[in-house]
């Protein structure tokens, strides 16, 4: 059972115990200003007399005086038994119209904040915000396993030792890294040793560190055109040269790459399933790509976010795994084959960069911590990750099914005039859309979002203008007898 908290937290009050004014004139003074500030809401609990003197370091009796005159003016009441509260019904022609906090957000001066921080969006965008069907990332909570999850997690809660509660490693823990790769060498035939592997808040995390790593400002960088956005908002951050190199149905060209721009420093591919149109890359382009960064010592970095989740065939290797001369950084996660709020990921860093990333990381992060790294390498060496994968594996294919079929059922006229194409179905947990010419996919996703339909435009994943319209639409979190339902709202949305 949970136990009763402490009490409410003390708000800041300074008293001078030498100044003119009396000791209870300044706390009722400094209580005043605060509620009528809104520093202390309607309703809020205050603490006891008694807390608040001990915090404050005086006697009991001004605290009580000061409580006396707010409660006979009505800023405060008590309730038998529960304790003193700022009082719920105060007008809101008394309270300031001023908030504690500006609630109106807008970027500060331009010389106060750095060039490269302005290059990034104010995410007001409304398919952002929610969750809910085909918000993109959502997994099948229904069928997370919380008992052995949650089972797991106390186990570990309860024997926190000292060494657990010091930093951790900063590469993730031993036998975390142990885990992790062996599940990669053996279901992913990734090459690789514990000591290379990092454990990382997400692969969002990683994304960060190879390009802190790896990219100086200007600094040529190839990205899938188009690709995933939070991507290009690390590699904007990093001052480095964005190449956009298109992506077809064999993945990244790699030809067109090489002429755009040879002397590429780096390489960032989602080869098992291209975001966001879904190709695998070919056997071919892997090879070809791998012997332009031999040939022109670049580093490939190989995203492989969902890879575990393919319909048509067994999940296609990794690409590091072809790799004999260690050009590429391996980053996965597990956000999609568990939950994303878990916020762990890894990457595998090939030996020579190993003491690099660390240097790097530890100047961002001091290392993970300790308590979900140890749930997590129990629930894998347990079977419970392989079962789960398993089970969602089949639940998602449902789902995909079910979100195709209506898809083709709602608009099978413009399917079948191609005005509308379906891509990318084969794997993982989103698919895309296209839509019709003259439809703006931005201004349905803005109009959707009001209404709860989480709709993420596909024109915002192209970093150069030549854009196709259409929507990324995610079906990991959607049952399946949900589906037709949701594509007639998003047809609706559509029309309008
Ligand atoms: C292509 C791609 N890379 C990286 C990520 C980041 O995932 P996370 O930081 O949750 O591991 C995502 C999330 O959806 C993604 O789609």
């Amino acid at each position: 059972m949970r136990k009763k908290p402490h009490g409410p937290a003390v708000p800041l009050i300074a008293v001078d115990r030498k100044g003119e004014k009396p000791l209870h004139r300044q706390i009722y003074d400094a209580f005043r200003a605060m509620i009528l500030e809104r520093r202390l809401h309607a309703g809020q609990q205050i603490p006891s007399s008694r807390a608040l003197a001990a915090e404050l370091g005086i006697s009991r009796i001004p605290v009580l005086d000061a409580y006396a005159q707010l409660l006979a003016e009505g800023y405060i009441e008590s309730r038998s038994g529960a304790g003193t509260f700022v009082t719920s019904s105060l007008s809101d022609q008394f309270l300031s119209a001023r908030p504690a906090v500006a609630s109106v957000v807008s970027d500060p001066p331009s010389d106060a904040i750095s060039r490269v921080s302005r290059l990034l969006p104010l995410e007001g965008t409304p398919w952002f915000l929610g969750s809910g069907a085909f918000s993109v990332g959502q997994i099948a909570y229904d069928h997370f396993p919380f008992r052995v999850w949650s089972d797991l997690v106390t186990y570990h809660a309860r024997r926190v030792r000292a060494s657990s509660m010091n930093y951790s490693d900063p590469m993730g823990s031993e036998e975390f890294r142990e885990v992790i790769a062996a599940y990669l060498r053996t279901a992913r035939a990734v090459h690789c040793e514990p000591s290379q592997i990092m454990v990382v808040n997400g692969s969002q995390h990683a994304l960060d560190l190879s390009a802190r790593v790896l990219l100086d400002p200007d600094s040529p960088v190839w990205i899938e055109e188009p690709g995933y956005v939070f991507l290009r908002h690390v590699l904007t951050l990093s001052g480095c040269r964005l190449v956009p190199v298109p992506v077809d149905s064999e993945g990244l060209d790699v030809a067109a790459g090489v002429k755009l721009c040879r002397n590429a420093r780096v390489a960032y591919v989602t080869p098992s399933h291209q975001y966001p149109l879904g190709a695998t890359m070919s056997a071919a382009r892997r090879l070809q790509l791998l012997e332009w960064a031999h040939s022109s010592g670049a580093w490939i970095v190989e995203d492989d976010y969902d890879s575990e989740y393919r319909y048509e065939s067994m999940p296609v290797a990794s690409m590091q795994g072809l790799d004999p001369g260690s050009r590429v950084i391996y980053i996965g996660t597990f956000s999609k084959t568990l939950f994303p709020s878990l916020r762990l990921g890894y990457m595998v860093i090939p030996p020579a960069l190993v003491s690099r990333f660390l240097a790097v990381r530890q100047s961002n992060d001091l290392g993970p911590s300790h308590l979900y790294q140890a749930a997590l390498a129990d629930f894998i060496s347990g079977g419970h990750f392989t079962r789960h994968v398993r089970k969602t594996r089949q639940l998602y294919a449902e789902r995909r099914n079910a979100l195709t079929a209506a898809l083709r059922k709602e608009f099978a006229s413009e399917i079948e005039s191609s005005q509308m194409e379906i891509l990318g179905a084969e794997a993982g947990m989103h698919l895309v859309v296209t839509l019709p010419p003259g439809l703006s996919d931005q201004k349905i996703s803005a109009r959707a979002g009001k209404e709860g339909l989480w709709l993420w435009p596909l024109s915002a994943a192209y970093a150069g203008a030549n854009v196709r319209q259409g929507f990324i639409l995610g079906f990991g979190g959607t049952k399946a007898e949900e589906m037709p339902q949701q594509v007639r709202r998003l047809r609706k949305a559509m029309r309008r």
